[in-house]
């Protein structure tokens, strides 16, 4: 995968010590050979014509972006006939305004606990997250994700919710991967 970093990204790296879209092999099996990376904003991809990209990428960020319509249906403008997209969030079912694991203290096993997943909207309550993410989010339920997809004309070829490697995120997915095309 060929790729040119933009300041944003550069930082963002150094900020939270983590791998970016370029480090992610889900990722990049899903986009294949990505050539650049465009500075803006999401919501309204300014500058960008219409009809004139062969695919487009979201990596990590729609849920750190106010509004999920405005997003989509501009990544759906900027988008050829044909043209395809894959983004990737961290897993509603599993990361919701109120998370948690726990462990069994019979046999040490751990478990992911959720709750508030129908309180959509942002959220940044105290927690554990804040050292390594001190930011906060917009939850949104599955549906809703997958309805405003199909509302900005987006299809949906393929999901994918690779297993972790730490003792909870092999039990259930932390993130979610969605690839699909605009209709030719
Ligand atoms: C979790 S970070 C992911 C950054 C990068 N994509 C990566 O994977 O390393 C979420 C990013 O979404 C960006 N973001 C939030 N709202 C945005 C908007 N309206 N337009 C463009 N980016 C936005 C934030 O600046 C932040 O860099």
């Amino acid at each position: 995968m060929r790729a040119r970093y933009d300041d944003v990204a550069t930082e963002y790296d150094e900020w939270v010590g983590a791998g970016s879209a370029l480090d992610d092999s889900t990722f990049t099996e899903l986009t294949g050979d990505v050539a650049s990376y465009r500075h803006g904003d999401a919501h309204t991809l300014d500058g960008l014509l219409a009809d004139s990209f062969d695919g487009v990428v979201c990596h990590m960020s729609l849920m750190d972006i106010p509004d999920l319509d405005q997003a989509l249906d501009s990544m759906a403008r900027v988008l050829k006939p044909g043209g395809w997209y894959v983004v990737s969030i961290t897993h509603p079912c599993f990361k919701t305004p109120a998370t948690g694991d726990i462990v069994d203290h019979v046999d040490k096993s751990v478990r992911r606990t959720v709750g508030k997943y129908f309180v959509e909207g942002y959220w940044d309550g105290p927690g554990a997250h804040r050292d390594a993410l001190p930011v906060g989010a917009y939850h949104r339920t599955l549906s809703t994700y997958l309805n405003t997809l199909n509302a900005a004309g987006l299809v949906i070829d393929q999901l994918r919710e690779p297993r972790g490697d730490t003792p909870v995120w092999r039990t259930v997915p932390q993130l979610l991967y969605i690839r699909g095309h605009l209709p030719a």
